[in-house]
């Protein structure tokens, strides 16, 4: 399988699950996405039969390599948080279920991790030596570091306590909504403090902000007063799908 040119990345998010086959040559999608909406009660049972809904709606990718993202912490496959989903994930396999959901070997990873995997390939970190942090701004807030295009999995930058707070709960894209903070209020008064305590804990060479809020970045990125260099993800919203299936071949092809 040195060949692989299609994967099918599945990006598990507390609001969709959304699919699609992967071109792995390019980054583009193969076909229009399909997009299911995460049960209320996001049991694994529940998610797993969407995830195998969203494999068959794609009998061209059948054989390609599946990989699937989780919000949370996984290790070999299991499940060891799920801060915005159902915790009846923690201690789940959730390489075992969605395989048997799929009836394909699947390779299970954050969802953060996964999105840098797609822009250290084709966005915002291509290229880049040294040390960089990805994080996703959304339900809650993700982090990704990659040094010298290698993934460091599972860091967990968003539960940093920061003045008494679990940052994501401080300043993730939910909570600028559920405040009603304005962009200006948001980037000045929670996303600075943020991004100034990771800077100076991790002294990243570039921070690459994505999420779907990332789509504004021109509305917070300039305001923010820190002293690494920080971008906006390329990919914007097909990053997680589409560092997925990256990740998936990898696995096959090692
Ligand atoms: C989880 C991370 C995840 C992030 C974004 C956090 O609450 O702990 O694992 O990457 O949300 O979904």
């Amino acid at each position: 399988m040195s060949q692989l040119t299609t994967g099918l990345g599945i990006d598990i998010g507390g609001s969709g699950i959304k699919g699609a086959p992967v071109d792995l040559s390019t980054g583009e999608f193969l076909k229009e996405r399909k997009k299911v909406l995460t049960p209320e009660h996001s049991t694994p049972a529940a998610v797993a039969r969407i995830v195998g809904e969203i494999a068959a709606h794609f009998p061209e990718a059948a054989g390609a390599p599946v990989g699937v993202t989780f919000p949370g912490v996984v290790q070999q496959g299991v499940v060891r948080t799920a801060a915005n989903l159902d915790k009846a994930w923690i201690g789940t396999d959730a390489r075992e279920l969605f395989t048997r959901a799929t009836g394909q070997p699947v390779r299970v990873l954050n969802d953060a991790d996964a999105a840098a995997v797609a822009e250290t390939r084709y966005g915002a970190a291509a290229g880049v030596t040294g040390v960089v942090l990805l994080t996703t701004l959304g339900t809650g807030i993700g982090s990704a570091l990659v040094v010298n295009g290698r993934l460091v999995p599972n860091t967990e930058f968003g539960h940093l306590e920061i003045d008494g707070h679990d940052a994501e709960t401080r300043a993730s894209s939910a909570v600028k909504d559920a405040e009603g903070l304005s962009y200006h209020e948001w980037a000045t008064q929670r996303l600075q403090r943020y991004y100034r305590v990771v800077e100076d804990l991790l002294w990243p060479d570039l921070i690459v902000v994505g999420g779907g809020v990332s789509r504004k970045a021109d509305r917070f990125l300039p305001l923010l007063d820190i002293r690494t260099p920080v971008v906006a993800a390329e990919l914007r919203n097909t990053a997680g799908i589409v560092g997925a299936a990256l990740a998936a071949a990898a696995t096959e092809t090692v």
